[in-house]
C-alpha cells in the first residue's frame, strides 16, 4: 500500500485473541504464536511451533479469508494428530505455529494470558524492612502517595 506521496506504507495487521481481549500486530511472514511471543504473551504449546503437538490450535471467529493458507504440513496435522477432527469443522481450525494473517481476524484460544514480569533486587542488595504500616517498600509504585 502507498500513500499520496508514493511512499510505501506498513499495513498493520491485527489478531484479536478471545477470551484474552489481546489484539496482536502480526508482521509479515509472522505467524500468530510467534506475534503473541512477541507480544508477551503466554500460548498453549508443548512442541513450541513444530506442528506436532496441536496444542496451539486456534478456533476462528472471524476473517477466515484473512488468514495465510494451510499448507501440506498443517493440513496433515489437523487431520490425523487432532483429538476429535473428524466431528470439528476443520475450516474454522488453525494451527497459530502456522497460521499468519494478512488483514483483521478474531480467533478464539483458551488459556492464552499475558506473561508477568517480576522484578527482584540484585543479589547483593540487603532486603529492607518493613515497617508498622506496611510491606517493605519495593520499586517506584510503591513510593507513590
Ligand atoms: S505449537 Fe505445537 S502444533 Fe503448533
Amino acid at each position: 500500500m502507498t500513500d499520496r506521496n508514493g511512499e510505501r506504507q506498513q499495513v498493520v495487521v491485527v489478531v484479536r485473541v478471545e477470551p484474552v481481549g489481546a489484539d496482536l500486530q502480526v508482521a509479515p511472514g509472522e505467524t500468530i504464536i510467534e506475534a503473541a511471543w512477541r507480544h508477551g504473551y503466554h500460548w498453549p504449546t508443548t512442541c513450541h511451533g513444530q506442528a506436532t503437538c496441536t496444542i496451539c490450535r486456534v478456533e476462528v471467529l472471524s476473517g477466515t479469508e484473512h488468514l495465510t493458507p494451510v499448507g501440506a504440513d498443517e493440513q496433515d496435522v489437523l487431520a490425523n494428530r487432532l483429538p476429535g477432527a473428524a466431528r470439528l469443522d476443520l475450516t474454522r481450525v488453525r494451527l497459530a505455529c502456522r497460521a499468519g494473517a494478512t488483514g483483521r481476524v478474531t480467533v478464539l484460544k483458551k488459556g492464552v494470558r499475558r506473561l508477568t514480569t517480576v522484578h527482584l533486587p540484585p543479589a547483593d542488595e540487603p532486603p529492607t524492612a518493613g515497617t508498622a504500616d506496611g510491606p517493605p517498600e519495593t520499586g517506584r509504585a510503591a513510593k507513590q502517595p
